[in-house]
């Protein structure tokens, strides 16, 4: 192909795109309710051991992959190695990505309704959990509400996205993570000087070891590779629009950073609040729509947190639903040489397509279930379950082993030789967490995914 190549227009903006893909949903309303449900501080501290041993290696090693052939999931195999099996794991990358933001964009819907909502009133005469529990109930079985949301939601993320790799991602990211950080800064500052918030802040910091077993620690790791976009080829994809004069090592730790201490920030502003008000941590996938209302509800000046969060909560969501949609939009226009509004079109449009059952599983088809999950459940599991830990652990394989270790070390070195010459010894820690601490621990996560352990 001879027509040039989008790229990122500074290093910087590399790293809020990528940041904004890592920062979505999964930091501010999957974190905090499963570190809820496994027992705040013991299970926070697997996950940042997880995030280190397995995220930040893997990482390093998917946006090199990208970085280094410059192509989409599926181009990027092919430019490094003739077997063909490979092409298929940047297959599912693609398969995983149209998936994921199927269902994505129908909670991603929500947040944008749950702005609306605040802005109508509606949010701020709650008694309890329960009582917001009606009303999210109510909505999300309203077929047209989420429906509408979800249409909203996938237009803002397909308005993006044509714009291109500078002029939509890069551009918006600039505008909308500062915004992200801004809003969580006030609501963290709120919830620790609520009367009561060190109960929460306990629940975060004081770990209790009895809550951690084996299922704890799956959900841990399973969740770092969700909440660092890790296994389906967006940091990939990202990554392939990145300078060679740039270091992998250091822009994924920057990622890795940000995403981490957000996350973190999002369970403080959320725990203070939450054991301010004496209601129960553990609420599970609820926490953020029912819970939260409640808190709010009970605040002075709740409806201004109230905004600012489902702000925030949609902001992330659509950062990371614009690198779901390159994905797919790259592949099109690399290897089958679609232009972009094309591709954004035709394929953003099959994705929102997908998505309408997954918005209807919540009411017209709550009842149609397999395995006693409904079609939003199980397009969410066999990608977020299945696909992402299968990919993460094919790319571990492919930069641990198949891609010749000299060949590894000249691409990551270029844009950060310092770094090497600085600390020699990273080199092989590197490897050894790629080639066995991360298959071995990621193999289990699969099985355990599929019910074999
Ligand atoms: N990392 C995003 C989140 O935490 C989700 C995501 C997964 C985005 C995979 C892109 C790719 O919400």
């Amino acid at each position: 192909m001879t027509q040039t190549r989008e790229s990122w227009g500074s290093k910087f903006g590399f790293i809020l795109a990528a940041a904004g893909s890592a920062v979505g949903l999964g930091n501010i309303w999957k974190f905090p309710y499963i570190a809820g449900e496994n027992g705040g501080a013991a299970f926070i501290f697997v996950y940042l051991i997880c995030i280190g041993i397995i995220g930040f290696p893997v990482l390093i090693a998917e946006v090199l992959i990208g970085r280094t052939t410059q192509r989409n999931p599926v181009g990027a195999f092919a430019a490094l190695t003739p077997s063909k099996m490979w092409l298929s794991v940047g297959f599912l990358g693609v398969l995983a990505g149209f998936m994921i933001l199927s269902f994505y964009s129908v909670i991603g819907g929500w947040t944008i309704g749950y702005v609306v909502e605040t802005l109508r009133g509606s949010l701020s005469n709650f008694h309890s959990p329960e009582e917001a529990g009606v009303l999210f109930g109510a909505l999300s079985g309203n077929a047209t509400w989420t429906l509408g949301y979800h249409t909203l939601f996938f237009g803002l993320t397909m308005f993006i996205v044509v714009r291109g790799v500078q002029g939509g991602i890069e551009k918006s990211s600039k505008i909308m993570m500062p915004i992200l950080l801004s809003i969580l800064v006030i609501l963290m500052i709120r919830g620790m000087t609520l009367p009561g918030a060190d109960k929460g802040l306990a629940f975060l910091l004081v770990p209790d070891w009895a809550k951690i077993n084996g299922q704890s620690i799956l959900i841990a790791l399973g969740h770092a590779f969700f909440t660092l976009s890790l296994g389906m080829g967006a940091m990939m994809t990202y990554g392939s629009y990145m300078s060679k004069k740039d270091s992998v090592i250091t822009a994924s730790a920057q990622i890795v950073f940000l995403d981490t201490i957000i996350a973190i920030m999002a369970g403080v502003a959320i725990f203070t609040a939450v054991f301010a008000s004496g209601l129960n941590p553990a609420a599970g996938p609820g926490l953020i729509f029912q819970t939260l209302p409640a808190v709010f509800s009970s605040m002075t000046g709740g409806v201004y947190f109230s905004f600012l969060f489902f702000l925030l909560l949609a902001i992330a969501a659509l950062t990371s639903a614009i690198s779901l949609l390159e994905v797919v939009v790259a592949y099109f226009v690399d290897e089958k040489g679609w232009n972009r509004k094309g591709a954004v079109l035709i394929f953003g449009g099959s994705i929102y397509l997908l998505g309408i059952p997954s918005a209807l599983s919540f009411n017209l088809m709550s009842d149609v279930t397999l395995f006693g999950k409904t079609f939003f459940d199980i397009v969410d599991f066999i990608a977020s379950n299945v696909l992402l830990p299968f990919g993460g652990l094919m790319i571990a394989i492919f930069v641990g082993w198949v891609w010749t270790r000299t060949s590894v070390m000249t691409a990551v070195k270029e844009g950060a030789e310092q770094l090497f010459e600085t600390y020699p010894w990273f080199e092989s820690v590197w490897f050894v967490f790629l080639r066995f601490v991360a298959p071995v621990l990621i193999t289990l996560v699969l099985l355990s995914s599929l019910g074999l352990v």
